[in-house]
């Protein structure tokens, strides 16, 4: 158990019911609990050992150590083909204690300043706020870096273009492109992925994904430059869209969303920067398979939390167990082992899958759990959602993405 399991478990005990409180700046010293840090059940995990790839160590550099301390969340540090060489934040304090934890030699004040001074560096982890991830993967992959992502991939209307950018920097390059959608990791996430692929719920007619977290009606969670403030759900829409976008790997080609103007004061329109007036938004989808997924992004609603999903198909269903007649017996379900000292980490025993994921997608040049196409359309339905929400459920169309 590494130091930050420790203190995320002593805060566990001393922060409990404080919710999701702001902190100050000095982010290394007080940690709050948040919802999904304190899940590192990684379920059914195989038995078999662990056996390495290849004995090449990938230089990382890491960007972002903010509210979630994400950069150093994953586990780049414990991987044996992993080298951490270089982290960066913008706040001196966090980047040196980002550095510390991962065990990087070399800082930077910017990730910008990274990239055009590192010459060691092969792959980089972005976890910087939302809004700059887009940015900042397209600047990389042009650089000639791998890029991994914390979601989402893409942050609202004024980004769809960057979404397109961001598609044709990852086919021109040929490099790896990954968003670390935790819900992908999920144990049942994973096992619904690898029957469906081997044909045991036949299409999808129907799956349902939430995303509750309830947030304090005044002091949300902070972040960088207030991203976080008043968000619009829908644009944060991963965890729940996985359930059925990294479970097929398919898209959503249509939506009708709506949301109930929220009683909390920064969920007000005249409140948040981007005058957006609901706590919560349910969207129903329409799938590249013809089927229907509902998936609600929810924040205002007391007593909820949690990222989950049930998918029903035409064979069978999966509704925290697999229930059908096909035989899947000889599927394997279970999550693959993960190198000697690498965590599993928070977010259901997620987040050590997705950095391994990573690196051995550039080992092996295979692709990453959630690629460039996938990451896509889990994040631009959620966009198109809440235009459907401002519109009252009008039906739109959703852009789609392909490899
Ligand atoms: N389950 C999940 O998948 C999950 C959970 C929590 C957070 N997240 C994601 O992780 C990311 C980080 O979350 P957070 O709460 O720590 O964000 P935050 O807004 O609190 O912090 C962002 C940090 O990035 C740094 N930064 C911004 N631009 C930079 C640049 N150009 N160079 C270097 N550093 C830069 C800022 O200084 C800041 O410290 C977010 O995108 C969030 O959506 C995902």
């Amino acid at each position: 158990m590494n130091s930050s399991f420790t203190r995320r478990n002593f805060f566990k005990g001393a922060m409990i019911g404080a919710g999701i409180a702001a902190i100050g700046s000095h982010a290394a010293e007080k940690v709050p609990v948040i919802q999904g840090f304190d899940e590192t059940d990684a379920g059914n995990v195989s038995k078999d050992a662990w056996k390495p790839v290849s004995d090449r160590k990938i230089k990382v550099g890491i960007a972002g150590f903010g509210v979630c301390q994400f950069g150093a969340q994953f586990g780049f540090q414990n991987h044996p083909n992993v080298e951490v060489v270089a982290a960066t934040d913008l706040f001196p304090d966090r980047c040196a204690e980002l550095a510390k934890r991962v065990g990087a030699k070399k800082t930077y004040a910017s990730c910008e300043e990274m990239f055009e001074k590192d010459k060691e560096i092969e792959a980089v982890f972005i976890a910087t706020d939302a809004p700059s991830h887009a940015r900042l993967c397209i600047a990389g992959l042009k650089r000639g870096l791998h890029m991994a992502t914390a979601v989402p991939a893409v942050f609202g209307d004024d980004q769809l273009e960057l979404a397109d950018e961001l598609l044709a920097t990852v086919k021109k390059t040929g490099l790896t492109y990954a968003m670390f959608e935790t819900s992908s990791y999920h144990a049942d996430n994973y096992a619904m992925h690898q029957i469906y692929k081997a044909g045991g719920f036949g299409k999808l007619i129907y799956s349902e994904g939430e995303y509750y977290h309830y947030g304090n009606p005044t002091k949300g969670l902070g972040s960088y430059k207030n991203w976080r403030h008043g968000l619009p759900p829908q644009w944060y829409p991963t965890h729940s869209n996985a359930y059925y976008t990294c479970v097929t790997l398919g898209s959503f080609i249509s939506v009708s969303c709506m949301g109930m103007p929220s009683i909390q004061e920064r969920r007000m329109p005249k409140n948040n920067a981007y005058k957006n007036p609901y706590g919560s938004e349910i969207a129903l989808f329409r799938t590249n398979e013809g089927g229907m997924s509902r998936m609600n992004v929810c924040w205002d609603m007391p007593g909820t939390g949690g990222e989950q999903g049930r998918i029903y198909g035409q064979k069978a269903s999966f509704v925290g167990r697999y229930s059908g007649k096909v035989d899947v017996t000889k599927v394997n379900v279970a999550k693959p082992p993960l190198p000697p000292g690498m965590p599993a980490g928070a977010h259901g025993g997620s987040e050590g899958y997705l950095a391994d994921d990573f690196i051995n997608a550039i080992l092996l040049k295979r692709k990453p759990r959630v690629d460039v196409a996938c990451a896509l359309n889990t994040t631009v339905p959620g966009i198109i959602a809440h235009q459907s929400a401002m519109k009252d459920g009008e039906t739109l169309k959703i852009p789609q993405y392909q490899v």
